[in-house]
């Protein structure tokens, strides 16, 4: 690229064509003022503060639209510069009430700063206020617009980078502001209260709704997201031990500017006054407390003795997809090596263990082939059983902007409408659970253009029978085989309505052949992109803690891993691959298992009902966590953990990126990381030396699994990882099997994806459990979030309004879903988005789903519990 050379307040630098000047003088260390420019941003100049001197023609410049010319010389503090500038904030000032020592943005504020740094207290010039009253309805986002400066950094955030539509300006000259559609408040706009307007506002026109006085700042703290597998960097800003506010860590981040709801306000559940605060035991029915000492003598005596006196098959081990690295790495290993029992599995069986295990066995590969990235440079973008908008919210940002700022050909398959399908080029509307037919009916239109040879179940397929129980048309089929077939550079996007439907491992296994076929692996802007993992569902896999895998990926049935490991260890895992959870629970329910250890999930509320009664009849339930659960008021023994703002490791993102979580509070009460509680009772099980810190236990993992050889803390501190990362140099593989044309090796059998469901007239409603951007998991988190469970309180049930009408329920009505299984009690809303004959459930803030009234089965293929769907009928009243 071709250098240009300026002078900069009379020294010589130069800068690469296109630069800017403020973009310039940024990099040679030069402070230009600023207040509607963020690097995040397409600049705006709107507000004139980062004026500068062109000493040629004297003329005063925007530096941060004026891009740089050779020879130019600029001054950036001239006479004429600083009286500009101070003009211009005396202005501004002039516009903008009083209340700073009462503003919520206090010493946050920019403008207040530059102001000060102009040397500008009180304003000589005539006041013009402007009354607008303050917002403040909805519980996440407050805004006074009589303090807006008009910068509008805001629109271009909600334009640009969440890609949202809810901000525009409004109005001309003096009551010019940005503004709903409208001018309705945020509640009643498209706003997801993401929060990220809020983030860049440089003045206190927005800031956080807190509603509560929580003190100034005294630190901040990086961190990871700990709601959903796309890994947002956050700082966390904490006084007195408590938490503040959160804001979006743009550097080496995922999420750049940006974040979700969750991310920006869901947080303060740790300080929830429900927190687990000491060991506690059931005696004679009664819980009561116990001393460290005893709980952890009590737990691992329990544990020897069950293993002993039953054999150690009869004990069973459920890791969390919450937990980091270190604790999921200890916890497999206290399974292995502490109590010699191969039953070890995690949360993942809930939705991901299928695409793990059908993207291991297709590609060798067990996690996305590509960073979320990528989908911007994407030139077809296919979305399939996911509603990104609410699960990965960050990765939804980056397919709108591919879309939108792009180009990008988006091709949604999805029952119900949503802002992604309004986008979409093409729009498939299948029937719930028929997702796998259409991915097989798009592989062999592909692999038919492409004129490649078809295995011979590919041929059989008849593709009207096929597409028949989908209700989708064999044109629509074929038009988005035609666009995906059009380009290499094509994203395959799925979620857990793909993966955690019946036959998801088949279903993922079809989708790896479709990108194999399509050769959009390897190649920048395409990939595989599995959007059905949580904070560290990813790290929990890799760690080993699942029954087919020992750390790495390394199989549990294979001698030679097995003698790696005892390298490691200096003790040989148990032999043979374990049992999974729905294989634990049967086993538990015929009385051959006979001691669980739950380590941060709740398979009582997430799971449908025969898991509870499994559960129930165990003679030792061990539970670790955080809150009080459906699991723990089954457990014998209770251990309270600290939540992940309270302690130091590791999480790995969907995208295979390991970063740092760092304690920023200390645990309340006698709650203890569970990386202590392991490391505790690994030396009472196995007479190991305690691990003095989480780094130490990623000093074994670094030999225990071979993709993260090169991974340190001292590596982590400043950037992620990815995996693999094999030497200590080495910043790991973004984008995987580049310049090889891999192929899949998997047994697809793909009947499993075949079936269709049965009609049943007494339950003439399918009930499918929606993903929540506001409910996550068992809403043990979310639902004690104070403005998440504000905002989203109950469970919603979204239905087709002519069968609102067909029912004679009003908005808002109270109804009963009722299967032969059970009941969920929900409020009904008339959304024209969701087809007839499907009850669109959404779990609220408290994250109640539809768990208990689906029949207990699994995919075979995957141990995947099903838990998403389930014939049901509607009853009025409650
Ligand atoms: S509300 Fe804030 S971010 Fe938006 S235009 Fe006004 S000052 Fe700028
Ligand atoms: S909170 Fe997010 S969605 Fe709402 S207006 Fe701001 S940027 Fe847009
Ligand atoms: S997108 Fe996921 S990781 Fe990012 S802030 Fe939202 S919940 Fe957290
Ligand atoms: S920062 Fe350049 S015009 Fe506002």
């Amino acid at each position: 690229m071709e250098t240009v050379a300026i002078t900069l307040d009379g020294v010589p630098v130069s800068g690469r064509q296109g630069m800017t000047i403020l973009e310039l003088a940024q990099e040679v260390g030069v402070r230009i003022p600023t207040l509607c420019h963020d690097p995040s941003l397409k600049p705006a100049g709107a507000c004139r503060l980062c004026l500068v001197e062109d000493e040629a023609s004297k003329r005063l410049v925007a530096s941060c639209v004026t891009p740089i010319a050779s020879g130019m010389r600029i001054q950036t503090r001239s006479q004429a510069v600083l009286e500009a500038r101070r003009v211009i904030l005396r202005l501004m000032l002039a516009n903008h009430p009083e209340s700073c020592l009462v503003c919520d943005k206090g010493n946050r504020c920019q403008l207040r700063k530059l102001a000060s740094e102009a040397g500008i207290g009180l304003v000589d010039y005539d006041r013009m206020d402007s009354f607008v009253g303050t917002q403040e309805a909805n519980p996440f986002v407050k805004r006074d617009l009589s303090k807006c400066v008009l910068c509008g950094k805001c629109i271009r955030a909600d334009q640009e980078l969440v890609v949202v539509g809810a901000l525009d300006y409004f109005q001309r000259g003096f009551q010019a502001r940005p503004a709903t559609f409208l001018d309705r408040p945020l509640e009643g706009s498209e706003c997801t209260f993401c929060g990220t307007c809020v983030a860049l506002c440089p003045t206190g026109a927005l800031s956080e709704s807190t509603g509560l006085h929580l003190g100034t700042v005294g630190q901040r703290t990086a961190t990871t997201c700990s709601y959903c597998g796309c890994g947002c960097s956050l700082w966390v800003h904490v006084s007195e031990d408590r938490l503040v506010y959160v804001s979006p860590r743009a550097e080496n981040s995922v999420n750049k500017a940006t974040l979700c709801v969750r991310g920006h306000y869901g947080s303060d559940y740790l300080h929830h006054p429900d927190r687990l605060l000491h060991p506690q035991a059931r005696r004679d029915g009664e819980m009561v407390t116990l001393s460290w000492q005893e709980a952890l003598d009590e737990a691992a005596g329990r544990l020897l003795e069950i293993a002993r006196r039953h054999g150690p098959l009869s004990v069973g081990f459920f890791g969390s997809t919450q937990c980091t690295n270190e604790e999921n790495y200890l916890f497999q290993k206290l399974a292995r090596i502490g109590v010699g029992t191969p039953n070890v599995d995690n949360g993942a069986r809930l939705q991901a263990a299928s695409s793990i295990l059908a993207m291991r066995e297709e590609l060798g590969i067990a996690g996305a082939t590509h960073p979320l990235d990528e989908l911007e440079y994407a030139r077809v973008i296919l979305v399939i059983g996911a509603q990104p908008l609410e699960s990965h919210p960050v990765a939804s940002y980056a397919i709108k902007r591919a879309v939108k700022h792009r180009g990008a050909k988006l091709i949604q398959v999805s029952p119900v409408e949503d802002g992604l399908s309004r986008m979409a080029s093409i729009w498939l509307r299948p029937w719930p659970g028929s997702e796998g037919r259409i991915l097989l009916a798009i592989l062999r239109a592909v692999v038919e253009s492409k004129g490649s040879s078809m295995p011979g179940w590919m041929e059989e397929l008849d593709p009207k029978a096929l597409l028949e129980p989908t209700l989708v048309e064999a044109a629509a089929v074929e038009e988005a085989a035609g666009s995906l077939s059009s380009t290499r550079c094509c994203a395959l996007v799925f979620g857990r309505g793909l993966s955690g439907g019946p036959g998801g491992k088949e279903a993922v296994r079809v989708l790896v052949r479709l990108a194999v076929a399509l050769g959009c692996l390897g190649v920048g802007g395409g990939g595989l992109y599995p959007l059905d993992r949580a904070a560290n569902t990813q790290g929990a896999c890799d760690m080993g803690t699942l029954a087919e895998f020992l750390p790495g990926y390394r199989p549990a049935g294979d001698p030679r891993a097995r003698q790696e490991m005892a390298r490691v260890w200096g003790k040989e895992p148990p032999q043979g691959k374990g049992m999974t959870l729905p294989q634990m629970l049967e086993a538990a329910s015929r009385g051959e298992l006979r001691a669980l250890f739950v380590m941060g999930e709740n398979p009582a509320q997430l799971l449908p009902g025969k898991a509870r009664e499994a559960l129930r009849g165990l003679e030792f339930l061990l539970v670790q966590d955080i809150f009080p659960s459906a699991t723990t008021e089954l457990a014998h023994l209770v251990l309270p953990a600290a939540g992940f703002l309270e302690k130091d490791g590791t999480y790995t993102s969907l995208e295979r990126r390991i970063q740092r979580i760092r304690a920023a509070c200390s645990p309340p009460g006698g709650a203890r990381p569970d990386c202590w509680i392991l490391s505790a009772l690994l030396k009472r099980t196995a007479q190991l030396p305690e691990y003095e810190t989480p780094a130490d236990v990623m000093k074994e993992i670094s030999q225990a699994v071979p993709q993260m050889r090169g991974v340190r803390y001292t590596r982590l501190e400043n950037e992620p990882i990815f995996w693999p990362c094999v030497d200590s140099t080495a910043s790991g593989e973004r984008i995987l099997l580049r310049g090889e044309t891999p192929e899949s090796h998997g047994g697809l059998e793909p009947w499993r994806l075949l079936g269709s469901e049965e009609a049943d007239p007494e339950f003439p409603f399918l009930a499918v459990e929606a993903d929540s951007l506001h409910g996550v998991g068992s809403g043990a988190r979310s639902g004690r979030a104070r403005r998440l469970r504000a905002f989203s309180p109950q469970t919603q049930v979204w239905i087709n309004p002519s069968e609102m009408a067909r029912l004679e329920l009003g908005q808002k009505t109270q109804v009963r879903l009722l299967s032969r299984w059970g009941e969920l009690r929900a409020t009904a809303l008339a959304r024209p988005e969701i087809p007839t004959g499907i009850l669109w459930v959404i779990p609220g803030a408290p994250g109640l789903g539809i768990a208990g009234l689906v029949p207990w089965s699994w995919d075979p293929g995957s141990g995947v519990v099903q838990t998403r769907m389930s014939r049901v009928r509607l009853d009025k009243g409650l």
